[in-house]
């Protein structure tokens, strides 16, 4: 019976540690936009990627987006320099492959880090087209590495 109530109490102090832990972290002043609802990052992409898509969004990728991406998306735009930030390589297929189409859409929408959220500036079909437009300029990789892959993507 002891033992069974060293065990309890144990695990209580083991648990009021942890919920501390959380409320501490939670306390903390984090980016409104640092979690994507999931409903937002399951969202289907109901705009086609297709040349005039890709059309649409060049047009806002140039005006909204080059001047921190970079106009071929390499992260290197002026902008990014001067504020001195780092910014993913778009052109590199890794990075954004493990983002939904969904959650793209969000970041972009609703801002990412020191990225201002593009809002109502343009229309929901023109944020799919960005979608697009980001992921298409993701370059094949060359190596052999990739060659064994599914060729689907
Ligand atoms: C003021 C500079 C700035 C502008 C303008 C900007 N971004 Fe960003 N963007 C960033 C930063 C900083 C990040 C976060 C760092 C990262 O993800 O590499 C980011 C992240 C992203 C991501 C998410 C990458 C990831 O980590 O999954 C996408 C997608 C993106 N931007 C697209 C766009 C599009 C599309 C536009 C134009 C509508 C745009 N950005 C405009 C700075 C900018």
């Amino acid at each position: 019976m002891f033992r069974l109530t060293a065990l309890l109490t144990a695990a209580v102090v083991f648990l009021s540690v942890l919920s501390a832990q959380q409320s501490q972290t939670t306390q903390k002043p984090s980016s409104p936009y640092a979690a994507i609802p999931v409903d937002a990052a399951k969202q289907p992409n109901p705009v086609k990627s297709t040349p005039e898509s890709l059309a649409r969004a060049k047009k806002w990728w140039t005006i909204d987006c080059a001047m921190c991406h970079g106009a071929n998306g390499d992260g290197k735009g002026e902008l990014a320099k001067d504020m001195k930030i780092q910014i993913a390589d778009f052109t590199n297929p890794d990075s954004l492959k493990d983002r939904t189409d969904g959650e793209i859409f969000y970041l972009i929408k609703n801002g990412y880090q020191d990225m201002p959220p593009e809002g109502a500036r343009v229309k929901t079909e023109e944020n799919w087209d960005l979608v697009n437009y980001v992921r298409s300029l993701a370059k094949p990789k060359a190596n052999a590495e990739q060659s064994g892959q599914s060729s689907k993507n």
